[in-house]
């Protein structure tokens, strides 16, 4: 099977593969809540008639074979943190622990540099979510820090953990 995964903005024809693969509350869990569980294909033709609507783009379908098996974004902050942006990622489950998000990482940080007018990228898993701390290690992120309960998901408190990589790395 072909796991060489492919970035590629979200296309209408996306629309089943992102309920199928995003209908999961495994995947709901780790993401915050802007990410809708069920997913209903309302909130996908939402989701995707706004993905399209960035440009330069800033979200984008992970893709196997030209299908959608996940998604990735970067969003640029403003104000005093214009020089930062944060990525956000997700993997259907059937998908998981076979590498994907690991190739997926650097091919979003080299598009976020060469893009935007930034130098540090940063993630924030939760705490328990180790298989993102790993996969961020491994792609050149360096842990900075680590706040104790400051997320609420399904009425549970969390930690916050915080992963950079900067361009001059
Ligand atoms: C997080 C997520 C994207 C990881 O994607 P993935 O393609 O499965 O990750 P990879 O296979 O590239 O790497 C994961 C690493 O973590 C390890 N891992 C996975 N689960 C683990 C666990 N429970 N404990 C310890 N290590 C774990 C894997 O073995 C792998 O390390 P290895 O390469 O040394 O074996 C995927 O699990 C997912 O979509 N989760 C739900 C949504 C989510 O968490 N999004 C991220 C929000 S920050």
């Amino acid at each position: 099977m072909n796991l060489d995964p492919v970035l590629r903005p979200w296309q209408p024809g996306d629309i089943d593969d992102l309920i199928f693969h995003g209908n999961n509350a495994r995947v709901a869990a780790f993401m915050t809540d802007q990410f809708p569980h069920p997913y209903t294909r309302e909130a996908a033709e939402q989701f995707i008639n706004k993905t399209m609507q960035y440009n330069p783009a800033q979200v984008f379908a992970i893709t196997i074979d030209d299908k959608a098996i996940g998604g990735i974004g970067i969003y640029p902050q403003n104000d005093i943190s214009r020089m930062n942006a944060e990525i956000g990622y997700w993997l259907g489950e059937t998908f998981w622990n076979k590498g994907i998000i690991t190739k997926c990482i650097p091919k979003i940080v080299e598009y976020g540099f060469s893009t935007f007018d930034i130098d540090r990228i940063f993630a924030r898993p939760f705490g328990t979510n180790i298989a993102s701390q790993k996969a961020l290690e491994k792609c050149g992120f360096i842990f900075e820090g680590r706040f104790k309960n400051t997320w609420i998901k399904n009425n549970e408190r969390f930690d916050e953990m915080i992963y950079a990589i900067r361009k001059s790395d």
